[in-house]
């Protein structure tokens, strides 16, 4: 399965942009993908037809609900899921804090819980303030620069016991790239009786979820890098969401899943989510909507697979310039973390970016890992590539850090 990349970027209003002249290239989103024309569509629409709170008694309201479970079905068939274990949020990072203190209610004094030094702090310190509030341990699984940036699990080994209430860790690191074996963590996570949190932000443009495949008991992901708008969608697994008590009004629903949505939802961003889920999937072929999706992520990394190949065919031909992670396609996200001798990160970012090539420079809030690293704040340059990346973008970044030598 292809797709036809002439197409795909054509569906991309922000990709054609030109600036003093020179094209645009969204490498590495950046912070965050384009958004694609029928979910600006879609949100418009929804947007002109009015809109209103749910629970009325009147067609405004009932197109409001509507919206609401249309988003549940959509990010249920991304993530392989069911409707009723979807909920949203504004964003990855509060979704974590609310789910982060309603697990610490379940925590006692001298159980633990297991973080990893592969991850953005969103997954990081949520986890660490709630076990302190409890008095909780935290531990770490480290990961091995030397070994392409790949999770230690003989450190994840060292880290579990009976005490452990929950393993967090990222699917897919937004600094390095490194891709983790998320089914053989849960394994090992549930082997011991803790729950599993799946950080899935910059996983989901890249491959494909599937939460019953891997077995764990919550998965967050964030629409606006999957190529739609600013909300965070967390699966977790019904009977951990009915049982466990978030912070809540007293007014507001009981039931799971509504009873984790605080508030009132973004109903035009929920429009926008359901219209990427299906932008997705028109990049597929299939009978259902989680088929096209799998068959669409086959494709999305068939394409982010060569771009990756053609990047670090080029890098290694630098010698000014230095990878960090692993220097294949395979196990990895085409993210790329490298550093330009003898110039910071940020100006390698400012130079780029004044030659029309976007990427991020710093620590992207991957702070674990710039300290594994030695980075700091400073950080590295972050060069990625999404689906609607083409082989030329690929060849004009090269040759802006050949010229930066
Ligand atoms: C891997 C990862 N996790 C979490 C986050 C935080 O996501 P949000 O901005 O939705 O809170 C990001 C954002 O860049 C990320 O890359």
């Amino acid at each position: 399965m292809t797709f036809d990349i002439a197409a795909v970027r054509d569906g991309f209003p922000a990709l054609g942009r030109t600036l003093d002249g020179r094209q645009v290239a969204y490498l590495d989103g950046p912070g965050g993908t384009q958004m694609h024309a029928s979910v600006i569509d879609a949100m418009a629409g929804f947007m002109t037809r009015g809109g209103s709170n749910t629970h009325g008694h009147f067609a405004a309201s009932f197109d409001s609900e509507a919206v609401v479970d249309d988003a549940r079905d959509a990010v249920a068939d991304l993530f392989g899921a069911q409707p009723n274990e979807i909920l949203f949020g504004q964003n990855m990072t509060s979704l974590t804090y609310a789910m982060s203190r309603a697990l610490a209610r379940t925590w006692s004094v001298g159980d633990n819980i297991v973080l990893t030094r592969l991850d953005h702090d969103a997954n990081v310190a949520p986890w660490m303030q709630a076990a302190h509030d409890a008095l909780v341990g935290v531990r770490f699984v480290d990961f091995d620069p030397s070994e392409g940036c790949n999770l230690d699990l003989s450190t994840l080994d060292l880290a579990l016991d009976e005490r452990t209430r929950l393993v967090a860790f990222t699917h897919a690191s937004n600094a390095v790239g490194t891709i983790t074996p998320v089914a053989s963590i849960v394994e090992r996570a549930h082997s011991v009786g803790a729950l599993t949190y799946v950080d899935a932000v910059h996983f989901a443009p890249h491959g494909l979820i599937d939460v019953a495949e891997t077995g764990t008991d919550f998965l967050v992901a964030s629409a606006y890098k999957f190529f739609g708008p600013h909300t965070g969608c967390l699966f977790g697994r019904d009977e951990i969401l009915s049982a466990l008590a978030p912070y809540k009004l007293r007014p507001a629903p009981d039931a799971s899943p509504d009873k984790w949505e605080t508030g009132t939802q973004s109903f035009e961003s929920l429009v926008g989510v359901t219209a990427a889920v299906d932008y997705i999937a028109s990049l597929g072929s299939g009978s259902s909507r989680r088929e096209k999706i799998v068959s669409a992520y086959s494709a999305i990394s068939a394409h982010e697979r060569n771009l990756a190949n053609r990047f670090l065919a080029g890098v290694e031909s630098l010698p000014h310039v230095t990878l960090y992670g692993q220097p294949t396609a395979t196990g990895r996200s085409a993210t790329f973390a490298v550093e330009v001798d003898g110039i910071s990160s940020d100006t390698v970012a400012e130079r780029l970016g004044e030659r029309g090539c976007f990427v991020w420079a710093g620590d992207y809030y991957a702070y674990e890992v710039m300290h594994r690293l030695d980075r700091g704040a400073a950080g590295l340059v972050r060069i990625g590539f999404v689906h609607y990346n083409t082989e030329d973008e690929v060849e004009r970044v090269l040759g802006e850090l050949d010229r930066l030598a």
